[in-house]
């Protein structure tokens, strides 16, 4: 039988059904609360709110569990490659050799930017932040490769997926090496999405770069492992956009703008700074840990803390060990691993910490791995970026894919003035502004 929960408002009681997850997950659901008893939920930052059935990401954040399409991270970054993990989450199952051989193909046959593209990159100013540039330029992509002709809805999406996954890539490479003044870097179709990447972001025609398979399976790992996080800031940003019926494009490009933020996919980028920090004041962590704890000071530990894990989060575990394997393929070990683990080791005796549940993030360690393999701090979140592309894709579709894709709409409790005269500005005070 139905369980359903009950709410009594003055003397009247309504009953309201409670949906179960396939974990056990329970929620009341309140569509029909406005209706029947002209109230609202009151939930600012929406983070008791379910906002969809979803059947792409599974978290607990009290046991620190993350799973794909039911898998756990941990076995998709043994195992996996990106490319294969970002079918899973697209098409809901693990690829057949031919499935996965088609999907790699089409990968590489969409690698190419239009060139008209490279003028618009030309064209930023220096110092331009790379996300910004991104999610410009992702918007753009609907204009570069308007609607196709004869095709059906769900055989052009096919297209622009791939499309995405493969461009963003491209598009991301070819950003840094016009920001450094070099000559673009073209795919090679003999490599894998991966090496593509490093070979495009690194090789020049004086100095050809070396392939390392450490630094090709770690960009693999940490792309499954950035792949996807349910309902997530900017997944709720690609979702909220796209169920105002824009394309899909316009959609990722809303996610990139949102996973640029500091207390979001930004935290990575600012996770290294606040190393760079420590490090520059003599390496002592105490007083920043000191800081982190004091309400007076709104500096934040970054990279630390998160809205939904109450532990250490699973990603970060698998990134940090990686951090151990990446540096030792370095001539130099970066101080800013020795930082970083003295830094976890203070703030997790630390009573703050401890009270608060505060644990390593996934961007505790990213920033150190990407160091190693030679990515720039101001990539960090375009590299994160690329990672969670096919999540917010797979997201995008789960809602296309639903007939009952409802306009995303909030609402809220106004506390503003109640109706008043205008007032014809001779005769204003700025009592009455
Ligand atoms: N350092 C110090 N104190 C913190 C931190 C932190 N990193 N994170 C949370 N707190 C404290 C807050 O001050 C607050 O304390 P109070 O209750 O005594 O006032 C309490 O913990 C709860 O903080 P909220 O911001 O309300 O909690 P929420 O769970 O919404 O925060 C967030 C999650 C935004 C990620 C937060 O932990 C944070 O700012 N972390 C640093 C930024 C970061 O690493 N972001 C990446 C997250 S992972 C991702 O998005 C990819």
């Amino acid at each position: 039988m139905e369980e359903m929960a009950k709410i009594t408002i003055g003397d009247e009681t309504f009953e309201l059904p409670v949906i179960v997850g396939t974990e056990g997950e329970r929620a009341i659901d309140i569509q029909s609360l406005r209706k029947r008893t002209g109230l609202i939920t009151y939930d600012p930052g929406f983070n008791n709110t379910g906002s969809c059935k979803s059947a792409i990401t599974f978290m607990d954040g009290e046991n620190g569990v993350l799973r794909y399409r039911g898998i756990p991270v941990e076995q998709l970054a043994e195992k996996s490659t990106f490319v294969e993990t970002a079918y899973l989450l697209i098409n809901g199952r693990l690829p057949e050799q031919k499935e996965l051989t088609r999907f790699s193909v089409l990968l590489n046959d969409h690698s190419m930017v239009h060139e008209d593209m490279r003028t618009f990159f030309e064209n930023f100013p220096r110092g331009a932040h790379p996300m910004g540039i991104l999610s410009a330029m992702v918007n753009a992509l609907r204009f570069f490769y308007p609607q196709l002709e004869g095709l059906s809805e769900t055989e052009e999406l096919d297209i622009i997926v791939t499309r995405l996954i493969s461009k963003v890539r491209t598009m991301a490479a070819m950003s840094y090496k016009i920001s450094l003044g070099h000559k673009v870097v073209y795919p090679k179709p003999d490599l894998c999405y991966c090496a593509n990447f490093l070979n495009m972001m690194f090789d020049s025609p004086v100095k050809p770069y070396n392939l390392d398979p450490d630094f090709i399976r770690a960009l693999n790992v940490l792309w499954i492992l950035h792949g996807d996080h349910e309902q997530n800031c900017s997944t709720s940003a690609v979702r909220l956009v796209g169920s105002a019926r824009v394309n899909l494009y316009a959609s990722i490009s809303a996610g990139i703008s949102a996973l640029w933020g500091r207390l979001h996919g930004g935290a990575n980028q600012a996770v290294i700074r606040m190393m760079e920090e420590i490090h520059a004041a003599g390496g002592d962590v105490k007083p920043f840990v000191a800081r982190a704890r004091d309400k007076n000071d709104n500096f934040r530990l970054m990279g630390f803390g998160h809205s939904v894990y109450k532990t250490y989060d699973p990603r970060a575990k698998i990134i940090k060990k990686m951090a151990d394997t990446v540096q030792a393929k370095l001539d130099k070990s970066d101080p800013l691993l020795d930082i970083a683990r003295e830094l976890e080791e203070v703030a997790l005796k630390d009573p703050y910490f401890i009270d608060h549940n505060l644990y390593p993030n996934v961007d505790f360690y990213s920033g150190i791995v990407m160091r190693a393999m030679g990515i720039p701090t101001e990539m960090f979140t375009v590299m994160f970026a690329i990672g969670r592309l096919p999540g917010w894709i797979a997201q995008w579709k789960e809602c296309f894919d639903s007939p009952r894709w409802k306009l995303s709409r909030p609402r809220q409790i106004y506390i503003g003035n109640n109706v008043r005269d205008y007032t014809p500005i001779e005769a204003r005070t700025k009592t009455m502004l």
